[in-house]
Formats: C-alpha cells, sequence, structure tokens
C-alpha cells in the first residue's frame, strides 16, 4: 500500500485525478468503481473540470440504502447524479438498486454486473470504524454483493445527512470485501481527525475482519490518500 499524505482534499482529489489519467492513458482502462461520501467529491470535481470523456466507460457503485429510490435525495443514486453523473455521463452507471425487496434477486444481479464488467480502478473512503463500502466490521473477505445491517455508528456518522437518527436506514446493499479486492487498482480517500483510528489500523495493525479496510493490506496495487489529521494516530509518518 502506498501511502500520500496530502495538504488537504483538494490536493487529494488532484492526486487521486492524475492516478486515474494515467491508469487510463496507460492501461486504457474501461471500468471505475465508485464509492459516496464527502472524501470522493473533490476528485470527482477534477473529473468534472477535465476534458476526460466518460461516455465509452462503465461505472459500478460500492453500494446504496436499502428501501431508498433514486429519487430519494439520500440516495447513493442521487448523490452520483449531483456530484458526477449529470455533469460527466458514462455509457452506463450501475448501482444496487435501493427498492429490490428481493435481497437475493438483487445480490446476483450486481455479483453478474460486477462479473461482466471486472473493475479496473475502484474508488474508496472509508468508514471510522474502517468500514470500506457497507461492509462492517466482522464481514468476511470472502463475500460478494450483500444485504447488510449498518452498525450503530456508521448510523450516527450518516444522520447528519438525515432530519434525524431515525430517517437513516439500517441496511444496505454492499459490494462484499471480495469484489472490492477483484479491483486491478484502488484508491482510497480519507480525510480528518475521525479517520485517524481507522488509517492507523489499515497501515500498522494486523488483518483483521475487525476492520474491513484491513483486506487492502495484501492487494498488489492500493494507493491510499489522507490528509495531516487522519495520519494523527500513525506511529510511523514516513
Ligand atoms: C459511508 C459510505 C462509505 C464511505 C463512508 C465515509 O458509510 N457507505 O462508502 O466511505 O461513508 O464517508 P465520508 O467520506 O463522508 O467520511
Amino acid at each position: 500500500m502506498n501511502l500520500y499524505v496530502v495538504e488537504n482534499s483538494d490536493e487529494g482529489g488532484k492526486l487521486g485525478f492524475d492516478l486515474l489519467k494515467k491508469a487510463i492513458e496507460d492501461k486504457h482502462i474501461h471500468v471505475l468503481g465508485l464509492a459516496t461520501g464527502s472524501s470522493p467529491i473533490p476528485f470527482y470535481n477534477q473529473i468534472i473540470a477535465s476534458d476526460l470523456d466518460f461516455s465509452d466507460m462503465v461505472s459500478v457503485n460500492l453500494d446504496e440504502y436499502y428501501g431508498l429510490g433514486a429519487d430519494h435525495e439520500q440516495s447513493y443514486h442521487f448523490f452520483m447524479q449531483q456530484h458526477l453523473f449529470n455533469k460527466k455521463p458514462f455509457k452506463t452507471s450501475y448501482l444496487p438498486n435501493g427498492l429490490e425487496t428481493d435481497d437475493i434477486a438483487e445480490c446476483a444481479r450486481y455479483d453478474r454486473i460486477l462479473e461482466e464488467n471486472p473493475i479496473d480502478f475502484q474508488i474508496l473512503g472509508i468508514g471510522s470504524n474502517g468500514h470500506i463500502g457497507f461492509n462492517e466490521p466482522g464481514a468476511s473477505f470472502e463475500t460478494r454483493t450483500q444485504k447488510v445491517a449498518l452498525t450503530p455508528s456508521t448510523i450516527q456518522a450518516n444522520a447528519r445527512f438525515f432530519n434525524s437518527d431515525q430517517e437513516v436506514p439500517r441496511f444496505a446493499y454492499s459490494m462484499g470485501i471480495r469484489s472490492i479486492l477483484d479491483a486491478k487498482q484502488i484508491v482510497l480517500f480519507a480525510y480528518g481527525a475521525s479517520k485517524q483510528y481507522a488509517i492507523q489500523q489499515l497501515f500498522e495493525g494486523p488483518m483483521t475482519t475487525d476492520l474491513p479496510a484491513s483486506a487492502l493490506q495484501n492487494h498488489p496495487n492500493v494507493s491510499i490518500i489522507v490528509d495531516q489529521a487522519a495520519t494523527g494516530f500513525l506511529t510511523n509518518k514516513k
């Protein structure tokens, strides 16, 4: 794993964008794995400001809240439209369907999409408890798409986007850790002191399902882009 410490999230977005541009130029990549949350927004802004054309590319998102439709302002469909797709359309953009109540069928559908569209370049954020996508602590590293229960800390962290804790969905559809590890290249953004535990464990802790992001330790091509605050607990900051 390569660690990049940047001044702020704008600089992090630029660095992530440079990595993407290089992958497009050198490897002609075709499928992007995308993430929601505040951390990837500066990266999406770089994409929007660029002259890169994504109309031949496919995007596959990590996750979606169970029970929220694309027109719900807090759905990840809505987020992606607002922060990227309205301004940079892709040929096809896939997200889990939060309104599908048959979770076995929905997970199988999403796994098929992933099989047909192997991810070349995956963007990740990280939860303060080390979750990636919505793979919460305890999730097996062998999972593919699943309906998952959100932990109280994740519900609380995401409550800022809703009117109250009560409105935060309790479940989500999420790509599994196995699916994330299948991506050929991974770029993870983490900013702020609330991420310092997760970042410290990611670099200096054991590989354990207690910290889902630690699954990345064995991946051959991972870049972690953080600000100073997120490195607060690292003992080795070189
Ligand atoms: C949510 C998303 C994750 C994201 C995390 C952190 O839980 N499902 O994919 O990484 O939030 O979000 P932020 O970047 O806003 O800190």
